[in-house]
């Protein structure tokens, strides 16, 4: 448990745009910055955050929340988990309570394995330059090898010992649980014995964006291996092989900087990279890549170059997956290898300029490289040369900026002697038939979604007072502490009012009470810091306990693009709302009565109607007479209001 003041020193640090800024890039824009939401696949930012406010918003999908919700979020950390992150980032010491024996038990699953691997990857870090095994074994494997220690280093690369268990043994003594060591992979269970999954490797720990060790990879030494080259850690709670990239919390400021991301296959390929002073790089492990880890690339940058090794088979089976990434809106180079070359031996082979005049020079972008591979086969045949067509129209039409795709059309009609008039053709042709399909594709989705009981109910029309509820409080945060109007008190006497005052006072006097739980909460607290003589803070209920109330506090106050828009264009309507309390306020509260007013009616007219059925005579004349009433007040309010628009 981490105590309340350590929590409000952390709270007092954390800089918003600072804290998104490690995973999102942000533009500033006005007093906001924009960036492309991590929370949703999205071609233009519409995620915001506020630097004033502390809180990020997107428009998109609907996400938002205070620094803690971000690291929640988008770390997919426990609140306790969210703010240690936070604390570590400000150097913040944590003060930690004193854990009873049942705190210790409910202690957060994930949040033991992530430990275990953080003190796996430790001890196998150890091993490598300290342990006479491991450094006679596998120090000297990546000397050999002409890694430098440095590199070794920056990515806590380590040695797992020969020995059966020994790992095992040793993480036990530190008094960690088989059971995580099995859940994360590091210790195989048999029916009688355990053993180290990676004993006898060297170890290439897998660090998440933030740059926790999540899982493992371990190459054996052996020249003819019985097992795998490498060994990977299993699927498991913290790791995810299809979400993460190798090298991606190394790589990431620097993907920033050159807006460019180099993709290599293999874990030693990334270290190689690096030490030819390449620090742009991630792998993706032998796999072809998926859309998950396209959109971890693009949160950084709009560039992917793919670094091929020259094998043409192995070349042409991941063309298709390629498209993929042109899908995702990011622009493709490819990059050929000499033969029997990877980059970790090619960059060798140069010196650290040289190979990076290489890479630029040799940087083809993906169609063009794409058609003069399949051109070199299809020579002049011409059905050969038809599905070669046809297969390059594909990935033209999996590009999603318009203008790109005409610049490639143009390109390949030349290249292929086709009419730019029939690429485009095919190329609108299939671009709709993907639309249709995905039009289907959400159709059918809600349908499921529909016809699923209990997921979404058929909706019970019921008129609620929400809109006028929200919109008092966000009146009352932005609002609440200023003066709002005189009234007489006594002979003499004039007491000044202050929006919140006069807010309770009418809320109160009337009896109304808020429907919205979310909404009559804060409105309890509200008053609550009125009697108490506390200033009303947005930042106290952005940062609030209560999740609930910091989202939709978080999405009262976030600034509805649209309208930031028109007062970017004319400053003078920042102002308007604030100059028109004086109608702005009393509006929404005859709104909010008036609504109220009109939900009884309603409900009275049911009760009349069932009455009627039942012949209830007594009832019946009660309720007639509570209508009559009802439909008065409804006349004066009306009144009251005047010309005035009712919400
Ligand atoms: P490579 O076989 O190209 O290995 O596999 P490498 O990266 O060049 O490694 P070195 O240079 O021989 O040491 C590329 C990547 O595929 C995954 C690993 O992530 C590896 O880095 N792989 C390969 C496995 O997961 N398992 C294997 O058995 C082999
Ligand atoms: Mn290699």
């Amino acid at each position: 448990m981490i105590d309340r003041v350590t929590i409000e020193k952390i709270m007092d640090s954390v800089e918003i745009v600072d804290v998104v800024q490690d995973f999102v890039t942000l533009k500033k824009r006005g007093v906001n910055y924009v960036g492309l939401c991590p929370f949703h696949n999205e071609k233009t930012p519409s995620f915001t955050v506020s630097p004033s406010k502390g809180i990020y918003k997107c428009f998109g999908c609907g996400s938002g929340g205070n620094a803690v919700n971000f690291i929640i979020e988008h770390e997919h950390l426990s609140y306790p988990e969210a703010l240690k992150f936070l604390a570590r980032k400000y150097n913040i010491e944590i003060v930690e309570k004193e854990l009873t024996a049942e705190e210790v038990e409910q202690k957060n699953q994930r949040e033991s394995m992530l430990i275990l691997s953080k003190f796996a990857a430790g001890n196998f870090h150890e091993n490598l330059f300290k342990h006479q095994e491991g450094i006679s074994v596998g120090l000297s494997y990546f000397k050999e090898r002409g890694f430098r220690h440095e590199i070794l280093k920056e990515f806590s690369i380590g040695y797992c010992l020969e020995q059966k268990d020994s790992f095992t043994k040793i993480a036990q003594k530190s008094g960690y649980k088989l059971n995580y060591l099995i859940q994360t992979g590091l210790t195989i269970k048999k029916e009688n014995y355990t053993f180290d999954r990676f004993n006898g490797r060297v170890i290439f720990p897998i660090h998440s964006l933030s740059g926790q060790v999540i899982g493992f990879g371990g190459r054996t030494l052996k020249k003819e291996p019985k097992a795998a080259k490498y060994l990977n850690s299993p699927e498991s709670d913290i790791y995810h092989k299809s979400r993460v990239l190798y090298g991606i919390f190394q790589a990431k400021k620097e993907i920033v900087n050159k807006e460019n991301c180099f993709l290599v296959e293999g874990y030693t390929d990334v270290l190689a990279m690096h030490q030819a002073d390449i620090h742009n790089v991630v792998a993706s492990s032998g796999t072809s890549l998926t859309v998950d880890q396209i959109r971890l690339i693009k949160r950084f940058a709009p560039n992917i170059t793919i670094l091929f090794d020259g094998d043409e088979a192995g070349i042409k089976a991941s063309l298709r997956g390629i498209d993929l990434i042109l899908e995702e809106g990011l622009n493709i180079k490819v990059i050929l290898l000499p033969p029997g070359e990877d980059p970790d031996s090619y960059s060798r082979k140069l010196s650290s300029k040289e190979f990076k005049e290489f890479l630029v020079a040799e940087a083809t972008d993906f169609i063009r490289f794409k058609t003069n591979l399949l051109l070199k086969e299809t020579g002049d045949d011409p059905v050969k040369k038809s599905s070669l067509i046809r297969d390059i129209v594909q990935s033209i039409a999996a590009i999603q900026d318009s203008i790109n795709r005409s610049v490639y059309i143009k390109e390949c009609s030349m290249l292929l002697k086709v009419d730019e008039g029939v690429l485009y053709t095919e190329v609108n042709k299939i671009r709709r038939k993907r639309s249709e399909q995905r039009y289907r594709d959400i159709s059918r989705q809600e349908e499921e979604i529909k016809e699923k009981p209990g997921k979404r109910q058929p909706q019970v029309f019921q008129e609620t007072t929400d809109v006028q509820e929200k919109e008092i409080i966000r009146l009352l945060l932005l609002y609440g502490n200023r003066d709002f109007m005189e009234i007489h008190s006594g002979e003499e006497e004039v007491k000044t009012l202050t929006v919140t005052e006069f807010f309770i006072n009418e809320i109160i006097n009337d009896e109304l009470e808020f429907d919205h739980p979310v909404c009559r909460q804060i409105f309890e607290e509200i008053q609550h810091m009125k009697n108490n003589e506390q200033k009303i803070e947005e930042k106290y209920f952005i940062n609030h306990q209560d999740q609930t109330i910091c989202d939709m506090v978080t999405n009262l106050l976030s600034p509805v693009p649209e309208i930031s828009k028109i007062w970017s264009k004319h400053e003078s309507y920042i102002e308007t709302e604030e100059m028109k309390l004086k109608e702005v306020i009393p509006g929404i509260l005859i709104a909010f009565k008036n609504k109220k007013i009109l939900i009884t009616i309603k409900k009275i007219e049911e009760e009349l109607k069932i009455a009627q059925e039942q012949q209830k005579a007594e009832v019946i004349e009660n309720l007639q007479t509570r209508y009559i009433l009802l439909n008065n007040l409804k006349k004066q309010l009306s009144k009251d209001l005047g010309e005035r628009i009712i919400l």
